[in-house]
């Protein structure tokens, strides 16, 4: 082959490479993504903490105020009670499904403290999942700010130390989906951990901490292969392969276009300066030679693999 027909074919090469490459990254993160949590639930409760502080001016204390969100939020229930800290150590606060005892300490030790309380209903699956289970119970939580300040709700988040009675959330599991199955206690932690414990009461779970909680039943393992997105999964792998030959092959349609192309071209220019063309044979292979004053003949005897 001569030395520009190698040069064709090596960028020939490097734009399939690259394609492929680039496919597979494509392939592959979009994959991913369908596989892990797309929803994210820390930024979701910044953005609740924000709008409630953003939408209550001067709230009063010892009122609940329910937060009336965006409507790309609708089916999610927010609402934030405003208090003394007195008495919430005195008299601690039912909050819907969350029991306050009394006598939790708040870290740093504040005047005035704002609680969120969420139900996010319909919404539950799409932010929190536990591998290997199925929620039967929206997710709720409840975490508690600084709300020194008496124009807003607060950001600022405190700690909050139990030397009471436990804080308890208590759950109306969906019967249908609970079916038999032993219910557990899911803690979503901040840091993106989920811990699973036992039911105390029936559908009561001991909350460690502010958090988000609910209940989940294990799935068996058998029918987990069945579930929704493995198909697509196989369609989405099945698809990238018939790109990555169909690119391929064309490709490789393209250089090979590209030389003959380049060796036409080539003969055309040979004719053009009127040296005439004979057919003879070189290596038991029939190519096109130049007559004998033509000086490099030898140039040409590769592209046998092309003719
Ligand atoms: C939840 O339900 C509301 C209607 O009550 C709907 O607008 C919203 O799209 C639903 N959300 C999800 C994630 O299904
Ligand atoms: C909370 O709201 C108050 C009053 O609107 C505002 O001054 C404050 O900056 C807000 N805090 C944050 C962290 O947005
Ligand atoms: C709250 O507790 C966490 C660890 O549990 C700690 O990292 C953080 O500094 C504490 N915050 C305050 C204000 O004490
Ligand atoms: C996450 O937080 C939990 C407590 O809520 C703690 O037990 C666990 O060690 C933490 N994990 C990581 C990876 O920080
Ligand atoms: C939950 O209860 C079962 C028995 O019902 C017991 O074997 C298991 O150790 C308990 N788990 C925890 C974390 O307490």
């Amino acid at each position: 082959m001569t030395p520009k027909g190698k040069l064709q074919m090596r960028r020939g090469f490097h734009c399939i490479a690259l394609a492929v490459v680039h496919l597979a990254i494509w392939f592959f993160s979009g994959s991913m993504a369908g596989d892990s949590q797309v929803y994210d639930s820390h930024a979701l409760d910044e953005f609740f903490q924000q709008f409630a502080n953003r939408t209550l001016h001067h709230p009063r204390t010892g009122v609940l105020y329910n937060i009336t969100l965006p409507r790309r939020y609708s089916g999610i229930k927010v609402s934030v009670v405003r208090m003394r800290s007195s008495t919430f150590w005195v008299r601690g606060i039912q909050l819907s499904p969350f029991y306050i005892p009394p006598r939790v300490i708040l870290k740093p030790n504040v005047k005035t403290l704002g609680i969120m309380y969420q139900n996010l209903h319909n919404w539950s699956s799409s932010y929190y999942q536990v591998p290997g289970h199925r929620l039967v119970a929206p997710v709720v939580g409840f975490m508690a700010f600084d709300a020194s300040k008496p124009d807003g709700v607060g950001t600022q988040m405190l700690n909050l130390t139990v030397t009471g009675n436990p804080i308890m959330v208590s759950f109306h599991p969906n019967r249908t989906e609970q079916g038999n199955h032993t219910v557990a206690c899911v803690k979503f932690g901040y840091n993106g951990t989920v811990v699973l414990s036992n039911v105390t009461s029936p559908n009561s779970c001991v909350v460690q901490g502010q958090g988000h909680y609910s209940l989940a039943i294990q799935i068996p393992p058998s029918s987990r292969g069945k579930e929704e997105g493995a198909w697509r999964w196989w369609v989405l792998r099945i698809v990238g392969v018939v790109v990555v030959i169909a690119l391929t092959g064309l490709g490789v349609w393209a250089i090979y276009e590209t030389v003959m192309r380049n060796k036409i071209r080539g003969m055309e220019e040979e004719s053009e300066r009127g040296a005439p063309l004979e057919i003879t044979w070189v290596r038991r292979s029939r190519m096109p030679s130049a007559s004998m004053l033509r000086t490099q003949p030898v140039l040409l005897e590769h592209d046998v693999a092309f003719s």
